[in-house]
């Protein structure tokens, strides 16, 4: 069975290393251990040396929010996967759709970082996700096998069975309106299918396919208890210890 995956995506919040470390422990005094659910957690560059020695006292593993395809050179602004290694970062969150809306990202660019991060031994959660317009033209579909062929180009049976997919529906992050648990496994299953007939049986029932937009302690539970739902990707509810644990339980308590 796939084990669930819960990441907390802070996004451009709690930058500053003194509030990071607060949250943090806050939420290591709730978890403790986990040993049933793998909790990652998504803190902006600028406090990922202090969150991973923090970190260090429990099982929650640190990602970065993105990252850049090269390892050195004239690339102001970026960041190199090499930097991450190195402070023992172990994820990187990579084609959100912020990154794809507000940034310009495309699948080829999110593609050349994939394979970098695989190639460095980065966990990839990668993200995927229809607009509001494309589902209501009945394209969600098309959209999603478009980028699992293009995000996903070049890589091997080995390399996607260690790679998370995050299925977001762009029209449910931070708007509070979530897809129903059917319609994320509708989707789900779609996803898996695509792994299925790309790659063979082994590989569907393998990789392991989070859940975004609008993850809430109120709505988790039923999220989760899908079949092809292996945890979420959460972002406004991670910047609370206590709403993210709760999501983390529900979670767990499937288990
Ligand atoms: P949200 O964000 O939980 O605030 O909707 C999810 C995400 O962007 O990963």
């Amino acid at each position: 069975m796939r084990k669930p995956i819960i990441g907390g995506n802070w996004k451009m919040n709690l930058g500053v290393p003194s509030e990071a470390v607060k949250m943090l422990n806050n939420l290591i005094s709730l978890v403790r251990k986990i040993e049933l659910v793998d909790v990652v957690i998504a803190p902006p560059f600028t406090v990922l040396e202090s969150v991973i020695k923090v970190a260090k006292k429990s099982n929650i593993k640190i990602a970065a929010q993105n990252m850049y395809f090269k390892e050195n050179g004239a690339f102001t602004g970026e960041i190199s996967p090499n930097f991450l290694k190195k402070m023992g970062v172990e994820y990187v969150i990579l084609g959100h759709s912020e990154r794809r809306d507000i940034f310009y990202e495309t699948d080829e660019l999110i593609n050349n970082k994939l394979i970098k991060a695989l190639s460095m031994d980065i966990i990839p959660i990668v993200c995927i996700g229809e607009h509001l317009h494309q589902r209501e033209e009945g394209k969600t579909k098309e959209i999603i096998a478009y980028q699992m062929e293009n995000t996903f180009k070049n890589i091997s049976k080995e390399d996607i069975t260690k790679t998370i997919i995050a299925y977001e529906p762009i029209w449910a992050i931070g708007t509070g309106k979530t897809a129903t648990p059917e319609q994320a496994e509708e989707i789900h299953s779609y996803i898996r299918s695509l792994l299925v007939s790309r790659f063979n049986e082994e590989v569907g029932n393998k990789v392991r396919i989070q859940y975004g937009g609008s993850v809430k302690p109120n709505n988790a539970e039923a999220i989760f208890s899908k079949d092809n739902i292996d945890g979420g990707l959460v972002g406004g509810a991670s910047l609370e210890a206590s709403s993210f644990y709760e999501i983390i339980r529900a979670a767990e308590k499937l288990k």
